[in-house]
């Protein structure tokens, strides 16, 4: 398989296409494509166009020996730097004006005047991409004369469409993201429902069969004795009995509902109250719930759907479990409120705050099921005050193109030219990307 394939080169390989493409439909002597970075407002190359047309490599390599400190590869500059950058990328404005206006202060000024006698490019004409109304880069049209009017429409309708399919390239890619974190949280939880049966079994198999076999020995030597001493016949019957209640209410019933917590299908706080009561006397849980929630958590009718409800009585279980066992807490309080379509849950306690030790299953169960609802959760505290585990959970599963801002956020253009510097001499391996 051709290493060269991987994801970086391939999006590489498009913008390359893009640039050339547009120098092909618009006639420009030069098309260059720039990013702007979200966060740091910093705008970056992207692509150049026209890169094998010997004219321009002459006169890059006759720029570059002028200027041998220039890396053209790693230009970057902020949006502010001069008036008609503004414009372009926090206005987002087409604007068409001479090179040494827009390249003011972002490149040396010999370049831009050896770019303007050598290679033509006098004018530039800047379209902003944009991705849901978000400047994200340009398209840079350079051209020896002004562009006319109607070259500037062509120009414009040819960067809309450009934007429109780099945006749905990166929400593809989102998505393909989003499918493999999927999988990857759905593997965890499998693996950690198989831990858990294994563990059932062998309590199954180990405590409550020994437990069972116990008893059945001691009602064989009831039998033996019914006759002979029935006082001690009684007794051992009566041991059996208590056997057998403690094994019904405490081992089973707890095992059944480490598989999973029947109450739940009554509603979400019924299904705590019980909880809370297995830490009692150790832990003293409080739990606060507004009216408006409890009345959406109603079993029929309720607007909490079933699965959220459960791993909000997850969190709450491990936040429980984790107070008592690290923070040595002896009190909790458990809120759970209904907030514009998510559930909010947390548990605070009054323990000694985050013990320090490593990540363990609990939390990272928490995270991968936090994640199937695309929520979000956090565990907080400080030394001697505590400790508060708290989940966010949508009621409405993700849906992919409801969360445009966040996926667009994450994306950023590749430099096209990172790995490859053009060399001064116009003979580097800039190609290489095109693969
Ligand atoms: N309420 C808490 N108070 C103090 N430390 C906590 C609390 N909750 C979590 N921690 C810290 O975070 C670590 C990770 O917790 P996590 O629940 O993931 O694992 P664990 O409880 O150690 O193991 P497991 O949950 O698999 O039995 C804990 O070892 C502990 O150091
Ligand atoms: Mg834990």
């Amino acid at each position: 398989m051709d290493a060269n394939l991987s994801a970086t080169n391939a999006t590489r390989a498009v913008y390359h296409q893009v640039v050339e493409d547009a120098r092909e439909a618009s006639g420009a002597r030069w098309v260059q494509l720039t990013g702007l970075e979200a966060g740091t407002r910093q705008v970056r190359q992207v692509a150049w166009s026209s890169l094998d047309l010997p004219p321009l490599r002459a006169a890059l390599a006759r720029a570059l020996a002028a200027v041998p400190d220039f890396l053209p590869h790693r230009v970057t500059f902020p949006a502010t730097i001069n008036p008609a950058v503004e414009r372009i990328y926090l206005a987002g404005e087409v604007v068409s004006a001479p090179l040494v206006q827009v390249a003011e202060g972002a490149v040396p000024a010999t370049l831009v005047e050896v770019a303007g006698a050598l290679g033509g490019m006098r004018h530039v004409l800047a379209v902003p991409l944009r991705w849901s109304g978000r400047v994200v880069g340009a398209l840079n049209f350079h051209t020896p004369e002004p562009a006319s009017a109607s070259q500037g429409r062509m120009c414009a309708a040819f960067a809309r469409q450009v934007a429109l399919m780099l945006e749905n390239k990166a929400l593809a890619a989102a998505t393909r993201r989003q499918v493999r974190e999927l999988r990857v949280s759905r593997a965890r939880i499998t693996q950690a429902e198989d831990d858990l049966r294994r563990s059932i079994a062998e309590e199954l198999h180990g405590q409550i069969q020994s437990r069972l076999l116990v008893g059945w020995i001691r009602l064989g030597e009831a039998e033996a004795a019914w006759e002979s001493s029935p006082g001690r016949a009684r007794a051992l019957v009566s041991e059996v009995r208590g056997d057998l209640a403690e094994l019904r209410e405490r081992d089973v019933r707890q095992v059944s509902h480490r598989l999973h917590p029947a109450a739940i299908a009554v509603g979400l706080l019924p299904a705590l109250r019980s909880l809370a009561d297995r830490f009692h006397p150790s832990l003293e849980v409080e739990l606060r719930v507004p009216d408006a929630t409890l009345a959406a958590d109603h079993p029929t009718g309720g607007r909490i759907p079933r699965d959220v409800r459960l791993t909000a009585y997850r969190v709450v279980e491990e936040g429980l479990g984790n107070a008592v066992g690290h923070g040595r807490a002896r009190h909790a309080l458990v809120r759970v409120e209904l907030v514009a379509g998510a559930l909010d849950v947390s548990v605070r306690d009054d323990g000694q705050g985050p013990a320090g030790g490593p990540p363990g299953l609990g939390l990272t169960l928490i995270a991968a099921r936090v994640d199937q609802h695309g929520g979000n959760w956090s565990l907080t505290g400080a030394a001697g005050q505590g400790c508060t585990l708290r989940a966010h959970l949508p009621l409405l599963p993700p849906v992919p193109s409801g969360r445009e801002e966040e996926i667009l956020g994450e994306v950023v253009f590749d430099p096209l030219w990172d790995e490859a510097p053009l060399s001064s001499d116009g003979t580097g391996r800039e190609r290489q990307g095109m693969g």
